[in-house]
């Protein structure tokens, strides 16, 4: 299985960081690890100019592929740029601009067709958690957000509860297992065995301290990290929590 270290800048970054991204390129130069930071868009030609053992992913993207979209990025533009990823419905792309499972699911598929390396992101809330519905919001968010889409191949599945994010709040490790087993579960009866190989990453507040113990969990592949990989301090030993673990 692949081991997948992804970071999220979100809206952060300006030219100067590009040197955090030299930085874990030189440091990581060979490195088995898939290593993906996803700057914002104005950063991701000069990141992907750069960088060397290291993908450069999108945060977003448009689910057509031209037109009359003012403002938007399309697929065909990352992949002209040599983009290689993309990260797909995260929660604040859901929550904060109104974006639906329907919508996500068409970004999802122009996303695979373009043949990018998909981050898909699903989670529950606080209170959806409290409710003890968190299995049943994942599996519709994995349905629906999945919906029309047939091959899996390039499809990378992020859990990060929302409660998690940016709070310095993680689920109980033994939470981690049984949600990402639930999702691999799920995957392989929606979709076949094929689904076995789709990695499983864990997002919301992961940090060189609890790295350790999430990567030694079961179906965890990986992890998509916020606020730590914005510095090269803080991200490099993420990194090395995953090159250590077994195999
Ligand atoms: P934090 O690592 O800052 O909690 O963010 C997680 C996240 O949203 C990554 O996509």
């Amino acid at each position: 299985m692949r081991k997948i270290i992804a970071g999220n800048w979100k809206m952060n970054g300006k030219l100067e960081n590009l040197l955090e991204i030299k930085k874990i390129s030189n440091e990581f130069a060979r490195s088995k690890i898939e290593i993906i930071i996803c700057p914002p868009f104005t950063l991701l030609s000069a990141a992907s100019e750069l960088a060397k053992n290291v993908y450069i992913g999108a945060q977003n993207l448009h689910p057509e592929n031209e037109g009359a979209f003012t403002g938007e990025i399309s697929a065909n533009m990352l992949v002209d740029l040599g983009i290689t990823h993309s990260i797909i419905g995260h929660s604040e792309r859901r929550n904060k601009h109104n974006e639906t499972n329907e919508i996500v699911a068409r970004k999802v598929k122009i996303s695979l067709e373009k043949k990018l390396q998909t981050i898909i992101c699903i989670g529950e809330t606080e209170l959806q958690r409290k409710e003890n519905s968190t299995l049943e919001i994942l599996e519709q968010q994995l349905l629906d957000s999945l919906a029309n889409n047939t091959n899996f191949e390039k499809l990378i599945v992020a859990y990060e509860p929302i409660w998690a994010i940016g709070t310095g709040l993680i689920p109980e490790v033994s939470e981690i297992s049984k949600i990402h087993d639930f999702i691999r579960v799920r995957l392989v009866e929606l979709y076949g065995s094929n689904a076995s190989n789709i990695p499983l990453l864990y997002g919301g507040s992961v940090n060189g301290s609890n790295a350790p113990e999430i990567f030694n969990v079961n179906n965890v592949n990986g992890a998509l990290v916020g606020g730590a990989s914005l510095s090269f301090e803080k991200f490099a030993p993420i990194i090395r929590a995953i090159e250590n673990t077994s195999p």
